[in-house]
């Protein structure tokens, strides 16, 4: 996904702009520019493919000493192929610009544009910005102009422009696209995203949608707003990991100590940031989310539907903003999202709310769209996650929604205190199986050079196992780009067997508390066919070809837990044997913010 950063300042700006671009690079990105204005020149590097392409391109290039101003970008396509010329910055005459987001009506500006005689080089919806404010500027000052421009499109947007008419300045604009503006000691710094401030800048603004001005290097005190910066570059390096992935793996049991810190104990659950009236008179949930979230919120579905005894409808966000929308009075919208950024989810979540239902994000990020939009939110605490693929993050919002109906079951007195402690201590048990053991790691790692060559995979389970069983087939084809499909095992009969042979591999998760018998029978249809099968679970199975043991447990969620460790480390170790980058699997960036 697309990402910005911009710096005005006596440092270096070509290696600011550089280093805040890598701190971007997880997010995903085919192309990458940067423009810096110094002296009255303004010079502009693009490039196609990694950041090395524009490194070089740039090498030789000398930033002079004094201030200086530049913005940069990496550009994931929407509108137009990644080439250079699509790339970002866009020029005009004397002026760069640089967006996040989509221009809905860029068509219709363009064709007035190009009958006032401007002359467009690329594909993009983003030029026009730029011409705009340069045709403004016939007529209106530098501000006004700029200000003019943006009231004139329409869509989501992050903007960063800067001008030879104003040398000293860069003008910004957000509305629907996060943009941060920071300051440090070497200046001030702008940027899409936490990463590329870390180490550089002790104070933030995180802009709201309609935010717009023009910076100096005088002007960040008078921003409204101030909070100070203090997120550890530590958090963001891998570790000695081979993957940030890898790393976020292991680093699951003590993160999601974070996420029940203070929340659980032994007497059950609580919620410090949410005041308890809140919930009161609720009488259905819909969980809406994109993805790994929405995985998570068909597992809160079974749990918020047995301990709470809840009514729960779970929808994807991109097909509940287009659906039928029915509001129930005294329904909460919950929305799930690691970034708090998704567009479908941050839209649905503005639907929700334009028809006055409660709203509640469960989200990683403070300061989000969606966090910020929501009444109230529970946030996950796992810091931040840098492999596109999702791992610690699903399991944060597992066990949020775990807390969720634990606490909603005893606030509507369908569990007793004696339930609620021993669901605590479940919550304990659960942490503590996700911490990596060698030998674990190491069979999966053996095991997984069986996993490459067959025509998919199918992952079946059954009650919570299956939305566990879906997301062990989301991991393993966005990081190996092999086809697998999840499916509630009761299903393969209806129709999925028919698949079945040697050549297809089965992940069967088979769990020794919840519909044990049921589940050896699917196993048993699928290995009559003879599928290639490979169990998780704690128990031996005769059924399989392989298996992935994992220690016995105390609960059906104990259970959950080390099986999904299994799944992340499988996928892992598949990916790793194909030759992936796992980290930054191909077609998919890491936040998803156009619909
Ligand atoms: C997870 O591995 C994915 N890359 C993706 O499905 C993700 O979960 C989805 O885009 C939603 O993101 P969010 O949680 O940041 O809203």
């Amino acid at each position: 996904m697309c990402g910005i950063v911009g710096y005005m300042g006596k440092s270096n700006a070509k290696e600011i702009l550089l280093n805040g671009l890598k701190e971007l690079e997880y997010r995903g990105y085919d192309s990458a520019g940067i423009a810096i204005l110094q002296q009255d020149t303004l010079h502009t590097f693009k490039a196609v493919g990694k950041l090395e392409n524009l490194e070089s391109k740039i090498k030789d290039f000398e930033v002079s000493s004094g201030f200086c101003i530049g913005i940069g970008h990496t550009r994931w396509a929407t509108h137009g192929k990644p080439t250079e010329a699509n790339a970002h910055p866009h020029t005009a005459e004397f002026s760069n610009v640089v967006h996040n987001g989509i221009i809905e009506n860029y068509q219709e500006i363009k064709e007035e544009l190009i009958i006032l005689g401007h002359h467009f080089l690329s594909q993009t919806d983003t030029e026009v910005i730029v011409h705009l404010f340069e045709e403004n500027l016939k007529k209106l000052d530098p501000q006004e102009a700029f200000y003019a421009t943006i009231n004139r499109i329409k869509g989501a947007y992050a903007i960063l422009l800067v001008s030879k008419i104003a040398p000293n300045k860069i003008f910004y604009a957000k509305n629907g696209s996060p943009l941060i503006i920071a300051k440090g000691s070497g200046g001030i710094y702008f940027a899409s995203s936490d990463s590329p401030l870390v180490g550089l800048a002790s104070q933030v603004v995180y802009l709201e949608d309609g935010d717009m001005g023009v910076m100096d290097i005088e002007g960040f005190d008078l921003l409204k707003n101030i909070q100070n910066f203090s997120v550890n570059k530590t958090l963001a390096q891998k570790d000695g990991f081979r993957y940030f992935m890898e790393k976020e793996i292991y680093e699951q049991h003590s993160v999601l100590l974070e996420t029940i810190m203070g929340r659980v104990s032994e007497n059950g659950v609580i919620f410090d940031e949410i005041d308890q009236s809140f919930f009161l008179g609720i009488r259905s949930i819909t969980l809406c989310a994109c993805g790994t979230s929405y995985h998570a919120g068909m597992v809160g579905k079974y749990l918020l539907e047995r301990l709470a005894k809840i009514r729960v409808n779970v929808v994807i966000a991109s097909e509940f903003r287009y659906g039928g929308f029915v509001s129930q009075e005294d329904e909460l919208f919950i929305s799930i999202s690691q970034s708090g950024e998704t567009a479908d989810t941050l839209e649905a979540l503005k639907l929700a709310k334009e028809y006055n239902q409660k709203s509640l994000a469960i989200c990683n990020v403070d300061n989000s769209s969606i966090v910020r939009l929501s009444d109230c939110a529970i946030l996950t605490r796992v810091g931040l996650e840098k492999g596109v693929a999702s791992t610690k993050a699903f399991a944060s919002q597992v066990l949020v929604l775990w807390m969720l109906a634990v606490y909603m079951g005893r606030t509507y007195g369908h569990l007793d205190e004696r339930e609620a402690k021993l669901q605590s201590s479940d919550m304990l048990s659960a942490i503590r199986a996700t911490k990596v053991e060698s030998k674990f790691h190491e069979r999966i790692k053996r095991l997984s050079k069986r996993y490459l060559h067959g025509h998919g995979f199918f992952f079946i389970g059954r009650d919570v196992f299956y939305p566990l069983a879906l997301e062990g087939a989301l991991k393993l084809k966005e990081i190996s780009y092999l086809h697998a499909e999840g499916y509630p095992s009761g299903e393969m009969k209806h129709g999925p067997i028919a698949l079945a042979d040697s050549n297809l591999f089965t992940i069967a998760l088979l769990s020794e508390h919840l519909l044990y018998d049921k589940m050896q029978s699917n196993i048993a249809e699928l290995s009559a066919r003879d599928a290639t099968i490979c169990v998780i679970g704690s128990k031996e199975c005769e059924s399989a070809d392989d298996m992935i043991i994992i220690p016995q447990a105390k609960s059906y969620m104990e259970e959950f837990f080390s099986m999904m460790l299994g799944l992340q480390l499988l996928s892992l170790e598949v990916a790793i044997r194909l030759g992936n980058d796992v980290d930054m699997p191909r077609n998919l960036a890491k936040s998803v913010t156009v619909e």
